[in-house]
Formats: structure tokens, sequence, C-alpha cells
């Protein structure tokens, strides 16, 4: 089996500032639903055909990780397509791939409820908190699955799933994938309560309801899955990354730019805009499209919380561009403990920020200056780029394989759009 070869860990980003984005720029559907309707492939007994799949890396990765679970995949990064057919998957994945991405582990659920047995790596992914997955095994034992611990890596047995009431602790998003997925062939009703409902889980549930599953109270805290015998085949389109559009959005403002942004649905971003207007950015908006165009950046307060508040995975991007806003701004971080690493790579650049637990202060406008960033994660590695459009000078980031797991053609992306930054491969001398 071809795996996915590791990404080069020295390709940097060098971004020069003071360039007003302006154009448009046509975005891909969203990594955080692509991973999982793949995993959902697992429950299907006939074949699962993708569309609007965006070419990042973590897609290859999942697409090795399923095929170690016997998966047939077909991938088509030009068209954006994948094609898949678990005729008779198998329950225990190859460690490599599981333990590069987060995602991995949403092949947990649906490998019991389809084999009644999986045994997976402990996942990997950002390195932005904890990543348990406490929820994910009490609610499949609640299920009457029974869960073994290896070292780095977990088992889970079931003679039959049953239905089962279930209320998580945290509206985990993997917990409410997993928990849905393996429900969709319990014998019997499962309720979820206080579950996640992010607009990718509901993406995956209307998939699985096309796929013959039955799933009612999509979009709302209470999911009740009624278990059938089979789940078949089915065309779906990953619908789009809010977090990407998010991330373009903050870019413009941030630069003084004018940009629209196609392939994307607003009602997807209710907070994210109403914080970018609060903030005195002028936002249109059209049925799948954003036109933002820069005003007099204003400091507003914001607080990360599961959908439909405020998404965590835009708190690094709004850090940025409250160093740029006139006043004191307030972000509090409650959905990851450990995701005000980037302040710190923020604060070398010039930012005024001051953390106290969840809490931090961004006193602006402040004139960040350019320097080298580590690339920590996915959307600081992004955010770390954003700093680099509206800094003097030169900003490099490092360790970009992490931006290329989240952002398909970043660079290009960007480019397109008016910035000067350039993918740089660096030799291991200057790693
Ligand atoms: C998903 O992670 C996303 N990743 C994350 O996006 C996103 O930030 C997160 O949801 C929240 O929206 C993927 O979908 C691949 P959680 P996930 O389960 O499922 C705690 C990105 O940049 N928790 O909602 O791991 C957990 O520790 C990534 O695209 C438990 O304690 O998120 C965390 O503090 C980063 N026990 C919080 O809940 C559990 O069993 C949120 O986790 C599960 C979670």
């Amino acid at each position: 089996m071809n795996v996915t070869p590791h990404p080069a860990p020295t390709d940097r980003f060098v971004v020069r500032g003071g360039h007003p984005l302006r154009g448009t720029v046509r975005l891909s559907g969203a990594k955080n639903s692509a991973l999982k309707l793949m995993a959902a492939s697992l429950l299907s007994e006939g074949t699962v055909e993708l569309t609007a799949v965006p070419r990042i890396a973590d897609v290859p990765v999942m697409a090795d990780v399923l095929r170690g679970l016997g998966v047939e995949v077909e991938l088509d990064p030009a068209g954006e397509t994948a094609r898949l057919r678990a005729d008779d998957p198998a329950w225990h994945a190859p460690a490599d791939a599981v333990s590069r991405i987060r995602a991995s582990i949403s092949c947990l659920g649906p490998l019991v409820g389809r084999t009644g047995r999986a045994r997976l790596a402990l996942p990997g992914g950002d390195r932005i908190g904890a990543r348990a997955i406490d929820l994910h095994l009490r609610g499949l034992q609640a299920m009457g699955a029974t869960v073994v611990e290896h070292p780095g890596e977990v088992e889970v047995l079931a003679d039959g799933l049953h239905g089962a009431a279930i209320t998580l602790d945290f509206p985990s998003v993997g917990a409410t994938e997993n928990l849905v997925m393996a429900a969709t062939r319990a014998d019997g009703a499962t309720l979820i309560e206080n579950a996640a409902r992010e607009p990718e889980i509901q993406d995956l549930c209307r998939m699985l309801v096309a796929m013959g599953a039955r799933i009612d109270g999509i979009g709302s805290p209470n999911l009740e899955i009624e278990g059938v015998d089979r789940l078949g085949s089915v065309t779906w389109e990953t619908c789009p990354d809010r977090i990407e559009a998010g991330t373009y959005a903050m870019a413009a403002a941030l630069t003084g730019g004018d940009v629209v942004i196609e392939r994307v649905r607003p009602t997807d971003l209710t907070l994210p805009l109403i914080k970018l207007r609060a903030a005195g950015v002028i936002v249109e908006e059209g049925a799948d499209s954003l036109r933002i165009k820069a005003g007099d950046l204003e400091a507003v307060d914001v607080v990360t919380l599961p959908y439909p508040g405020f998404p965590t995975d835009l708190q690094p991007q709004l850090m940025v561009l409250l160093t740029q806003a006139q006043g004191t701004s307030r972000c509090t971080e409650n959905v990851f403990e450990s995701r005000f690493s980037f302040v710190q790579e923020l604060v070398r650049m010039g930012a005024d920020i001051e953390v106290d637990g969840h809490h931090a202060w961004i006193r602006g406008p402040v004139r960040l200056h350019g320097t080298t960033l580590a690339g920590l994660d996915v959307r600081a590695g992004a955010a770390g780029t954003l700093a680099g459009l509206v800094a003097s000078g030169e900003t490099i980031v490092r360790d970009v394989h992490h931006v290329d797991r989240g952002y398909a053609d970043f660079v290009p992306r960007l480019r397109s759009i008016g910035a000067d930054v350039e993918r740089v491969p660096t030799d291991a001398a200057d790693a």
C-alpha cells in the first residue's frame, strides 16, 4: 500500500506586507466535512462518491487510513472528487496514517457500527489541547460496546450495538459524529442530547440519511437516530469551508482590501460576520459569496463557543485582525485550552496582547514587524501568514505543512488577490 509521504517539514512561506488584497477568490469544500464524509463510507454497502473534496494534505492521509481498513479509495485532486467502496472493511487501521490526523478518530464510530469492532491508534492532529476521546468512548459504551485500552491505541468491541440515551458533557464535534455514525447501525433508537450542531455535522447527517439512515433533529442539540440494517450508495457534495472563508475575510479586512469570496454559505458564518461588522468591516452577503471591504477597525469582544458561537478555528486569525483595531479587544477561548499558544508569536511581531487564563486583551492599533514564526498548527500557521500581510518587512512562516493540512492552494489563492507571498522549500541546513 503506497502510503502518502510525510510532507517536507521545512517548507516556508515568505510574506511581505503592505499590499491590500483585491479581487475574487473561489474556495474549497470543508476540511472538517470531507474527512468525515470519507470515514462515513465505512458504513456504506455500496459506493460513496464525493465532490468538492478539497485539495488539502489531510485528504490523502485519510485515504491511507481507509485503505488500511480495506476501503477502495480513488482520489482525483484535480477534479476534487473521491470514490470510496467498503465492501468488507477490516477493523484495525495502520498506526502511521491514523496517528497523523485527528479526523482518523472519525473511523471509530462507523467501524463499530458496521463490523462490531475497531482498533485505532490514538489520533494525532493539531497540538492545541488534550484532544481527549472520553466522550466518544462513553457514548459507545452506553450503546453496549466494550472499550479495551492498549498503549497508544484504543480498541472497541460490540456484539451488536443497541440504542441508548446519551447526554454529552460538551457538544463535542468528533464525539457527535462518531456516535451518530455508530447509532445508524444500532438496534433501536439512540438519543444524543447536547450534541454538536456545526454545519459539517448537519451535512454529514444529511448524507447518512441519503444513504438510508434515519436521523431526526438535524441542526438541533438533540439528535434521534433509529438504527437500520443497511446503508447504501450516495453521491454527495462537500459543504463549503466556513473557516477558510473566515480566514480570507479577515485577510481582506486586515489589509485594507476589497475581496469577493466565492463558494461560501454566509449562514454558516453568522457570528463571525456580526463581529466583523461590529469591528467596522463592510460585509455584503450573496447566496454563495461574500464581499469584504475594509473599514476603520474598531475593538470588539469575542467569545469562542461551539456552533453557532464564534468558532475557535477563527480565533488566531481574529487576534491578528484585532491588533490593527482601535482600542482594547477581549477574546475569550472556551474550546481548546492551548489555543492561545499563537499569541506569543504575535507578541514577537510587536502585538500588545495580555493573556490571563481563557482571556486575552488585545490593544491596538500596533505596527507589526516581520519575523520568523513557527507554524504551530493549521490555523496558527494561516494566522501567522495573515500577520505577515500587514507587518512591515518580511515575515517567514515555518513548517507550513500544518497549513497545507487545512488550506488548498493557500499561496496561489493569496497571490491571486494581490498578496506578496511565496512558498520557499528550505533545505534541511536552514530548517
Ligand atoms: C473538531 O475537532 C475540528 N477538527 C477542530 O478543527 C475544531 O476546532 C473542533 O472540532 C471544534 O469545533 C476536525 O473536525 C478534524 P471537539 P474535535 O471534540 O472533534 C474536548 C481545525 O483547525 N473533548 O469538539 O477534536 C476537547 O479536548 C481543527 O480544523 C473532550 O474532552 O473537537 C476540546 O477541548 C482544530 N473529550 C473540546 O472538547 C472528548 O471525548 C472540543 O473538542 C472530545 C472532546
